[in-house]
């Protein structure tokens, strides 16, 4: 079973962008004129001999600039997705960080606008801050946070050998508590930080490999888990 939440192509914007084709068959049309259903992602299927010995295809976008190589084994969703990832890692303003937090109620970072007030942040410790800086910080946490929803809701995301997701235990990440780290943790015999918990989660439950605690995944589920817990006071070692 696929668990993968995030719904691709939110609207016609999307739609016409994400028309996705073999680059070999060269740049056919794409978009609503060309029957692209709408929120969806149209494959034109044609392959080139090089790109087939070599096991791979080089897959071209409609925006004309992304290509990205996939193994020739790849087709369908499984396709869709690897060329979404890389449309969406070139496209990080896309809409799929409103998807997430509508679809999942991921929570917006802090509002950080008293830094303009009085003299515009002149007399800060770190510096003059404009509204651009504050739209950047956000937009960048958000997005970050928002990453870990997507892998958190996603059984392929996570690696899952058997189509499960942490939503499916933990919907919105409840009962987490991120806050509650560091504490002892009885299963894993010593002080755990939330990270060594997800760690557990992912090889337990879910089934997946052990995940490399500085790596994107890890990164994504840690920033993901603590938003959800947005002004929960910490309490380390709680039970
Ligand atoms: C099959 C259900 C299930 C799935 C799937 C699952 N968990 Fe859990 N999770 C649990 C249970 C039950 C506990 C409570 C274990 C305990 O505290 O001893 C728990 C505990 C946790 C905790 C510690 C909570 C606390 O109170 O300290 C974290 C963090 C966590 N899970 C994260 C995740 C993440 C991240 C995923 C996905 C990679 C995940 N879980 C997938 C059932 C699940």
């Amino acid at each position: 079973m696929k668990n993968t939440s995030l719904r691709y192509g939110a609207g016609p914007a999307l739609a016409g962008m994400i028309c996705l084709l073999f680059t070999a068959a060269g740049l056919v049309g794409c978009g609503d004129s060309n029957g692209t259903p709408p929120g969806g992602v149209a494959i034109a299927l044609a392959s080139s001999a090089t790109a087939a010995e070599s096991g791979t295809v080089t897959m071209g976008c409609c925006d004309g600039k992304n290509t990205v190589t996939v193994s020739k084994e790849l087709a369908g969703q499984p396709l869709a997705d690897a060329l979404m990832d890389q449309w969406k890692r070139d496209h990080p303003e896309a809409n799929w960080v409103t998807e997430q937090r509508e679809k999942h109620a991921l929570l917006p970072p802090a509002d950080n606008s008293d830094l303009l007030q009085g003299a515009q942040g002149k007399e800060h410790t770190y510096g003059n801050y404009t509204h651009l800086d504050l739209l950047t910080w956000a937009r960048e946490t958000e997005k970050f946070a928002a990453e870990g929803s997507r892998i958190f809701h996603s059984a392929d995301a996570l690696g899952s050998s058997i189509a499960v997701s942490c939503d499916m235990c933990h919907p919105h990440a409840a009962n987490t508590h991120p806050e509650t780290y560091p504490k002892f943790q009885p299963q894993l015999g010593r002080v755990a930080l939330l990270r060594d918990m997800i760690d557990w989660c992912i090889e337990n439950p879910v089934r997946g490999e052990h995940l490399d605690p500085n790596g994107p995944t890890m990164r994504a589920l840690e920033a993901y888990i603590m938003a959800q817990r947005k002004g929960v006071p910490m309490n380390y070692g709680k039970h």
